[in-house]
């Protein structure tokens, strides 16, 4: 995404202790996807919001001016690879629940660097938890774990007790700190919670991932464009949600008086290739699929346009084939239910990239 403000305003670097009244939370990763949607929600229940963000030449905060709110929110810089930037923060900022969303976040990205992924996604965990408990130990924690983590999956669908068999240095960092999290709550009893969440998108996705890809070519090609989209497996399985009902369970893992994991999940899995045709549907495009392989493609019935095409190079070295989880304890224990369906979700990315193409 391209910023369109100037930098942000950074705060001041020590801020006093929380009024009586609202809660402070703070949020690594703020910048990205469901950082700038959980910020959004906890402001609106009245929290003072405070978030990471990376000193970059030019500051990624173009969801959080989209979302409206960049004004509403306090950011520090933070780099979860710089242990005294983390120790500064948690002495200086105190909060009473501490969300850690960031990480080096695309799995494609993580065979090219699996040092640094392991880094930031494992290691950045454990200095997160390790400051907390020697500054802060009743602030609430909660860890980005993913369904990445059952990879080679030895269950259908996947669980809170399904074993973990990651494909991916992504997923073996996250493994990592899933249980980093797990042994810091045991350990200390720390109030340190886990969500293993599928797949959850929305017009704020990085333009990387598949779901992204896809709905900004199709708005593309919709607008007069002739360039088909190259994709690398279509048959791959994903568990898609939105990513704004996604952050509202993060936040009542939070609230609950006991830690846990949950899977947070739709329970329908859907392949790469269907997700195509949805989010064509909501442009008036009717696709055909024909060929196999490297072959396939997608033709646009109604212009008889080229729409998919099939790129090798955008095969990973270890593939992820089916994931779904089942959400049964989060819907038990946390009240939680996903409101958008893979079809939903297709359009409203489809029609919002056809909006900003315009
Ligand atoms: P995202 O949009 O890629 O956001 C990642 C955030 O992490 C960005 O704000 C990024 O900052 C920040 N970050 C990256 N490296 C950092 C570092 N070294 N120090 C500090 N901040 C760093 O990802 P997302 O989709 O919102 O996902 C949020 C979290 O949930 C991630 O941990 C992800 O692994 C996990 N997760 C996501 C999904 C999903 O489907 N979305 C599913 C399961 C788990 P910049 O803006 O500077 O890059
Ligand atoms: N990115 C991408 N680009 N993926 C493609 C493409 C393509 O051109 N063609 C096919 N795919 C397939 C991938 O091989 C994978 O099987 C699937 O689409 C989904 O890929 P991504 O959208 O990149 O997401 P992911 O499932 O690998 O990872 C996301 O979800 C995880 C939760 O399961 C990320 O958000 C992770 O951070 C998250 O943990």
């Amino acid at each position: 995404m391209t910023p369109t403000a100037t930098a942000p305003a950074v705060s001041d670097p020590t801020v006093p202790a929380p009024s009586s009244g609202g809660k402070r939370a703070f949020i690594t990763g703020i910048t990205g996807q469901d950082g700038a949607y959980l910020a959004l929600l906890l402001l609106s229940k009245g929290y003072e919001v405070h978030g990471g963000i990376r000193r970059n030449a030019q500051p990624e905060t173009a969801r959080l001016e989209t979302l409206g709110i960049l004004d509403q929110v306090t950011l520090h810089n933070l780099d979860l690879c710089e242990m005294t930037n983390i120790f500064r923060l948690v002495q200086d900022v105190p909060v009473d629940e501490f969300y850690n969303l960031a990480a080096q976040s695309f799995v494609g990205a993580s065979w090219d660097q699996p040092i640094y992924t392991s880094d930031v996604n494992g290691m950045g965990v454990v200095r997160i938890l390790d400051v907390l408990r020697t500054l802060a130990p009743e602030t609430r924690f909660y860890q980005a774990s993913t369904s990445e983590m059952f990879g080679l999956v030895q269950a259908v669908p996947q669980a809170e007790s399904t074993p973990f068999y990651p494909r991916s240095p992504y997923g073996a960092a996250k493994v990592f700190s899933h249980y980093i999290t797990v042994n810091y709550r045991e350990s200390f009893g720390m109030h340190a919670s886990c969500g293993i969440l599928f797949n959850h998108e929305s017009p704020l996705r990085g333009e990387e991932f598949v779901t992204r890809k896809i709905t900004k070519g199709l708005a593309k090609i919709a607008r007069g464009g002739n360039a088909p989209i190259q994709l690398g497996n279509l048959s791959a399985r994903r568990d898609w949600g939105f990513a704004g009902d996604y952050v509202e369970g993060m936040w009542r893992m939070l609230q609950q008086d006991t830690p846990d994991d949950y899977v947070l999940a739709t329970g329908v899995t859907t392949p790469i290739r269907d997700f195509v045709s949805f989010a064509a549907e909501a442009l008036d495009m009717a696709l055909d699929w024909e060929g196999e392989g490297l072959d396939e493609v997608a033709t646009d019935r109604r212009s008889g346009r080229r729409v998919v095409e099939v790129n090798p190079a955008f095969f990973r070295p270890a593939e992820v084939d089916l994931l779904v989880g089942d959400a049964a304890r989060a819907r038990t224990k946390l009240g939680w239910r996903p409101r958008v369906d893979v079809r939903g979700l297709a359009g409203m990315m489809a029609r919002a990239d056809y909006d900003a193409v315009a």
